[in-house]
């Protein structure tokens, strides 16, 4: 610092100053997407608690209007419970999934559903079944040792 021309330290200057809003830019962002979880969810359940908090106290699928359904499920290491939904052609189905332990995915290739799992938020997504036949379901978010066997099915019936 002691002999540098009067600009080398202006641009340094500079060039700290962007470094330190940069940083603290980053920081303000990784802290309030943790607060709040990429998909619109809502609620957040202590993890250890998801089992015997509603409405993951009864997973499932339910009728709730016609041809339209709500399908609770909850990710655990290394599966879903229920792994296997069944639908009429043309359901709607609302899914609203939760992880009772790390981080996983749900995703059913061949449609627009693809969400990431964050211990005890919700996330909700709507997703309509037009095709009959079975559509995998799996974990994309790398969990662990078991994490390729990850995987169920919604079965949608002509
Ligand atoms: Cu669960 Cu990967």
């Amino acid at each position: 610092m002691l002999n540098m021309p009067k600009y080398e330290k202006i641009w340094l200057a500079i060039g700290t100053g962007a470094l330190v809003v940069f940083l603290a830019v980053t920081g303000i962002m990784a802290v309030s997407m943790c607060l709040n979880p990429p998909n619109g969810m809502n609620m957040a359940i202590k993890p250890e608690n998801v089992e015997a908090t509603a409405p993951f106290n009864s997973p499932g699928l339910k009728k709730i209007g016609p041809n339209e359904y709500r399908a609770t499920i909850i990710s655990y290491t290394f599966g879903y419970k229920p792994n296997t939904i069944t639908v009429p052609k043309g359901a709607t189905v609302h899914f609203q999934i939760t992880s009772k332990d790390v981080v996983h995915g749900f995703m059913i290739p061949g449609t627009t559903t693809n969400l990431m799992l964050i211990p005890g938020h919700v996330a909700e997504y709507t997703q309509t079944f037009n095709e009959p036949g079975e559509f995998l379901f799996l974990c994309h978010e790398y969990c662990g040792i078991g994490h390729q066997a990850m995987y169920g099915r919604v079965i949608v019936k002509n």
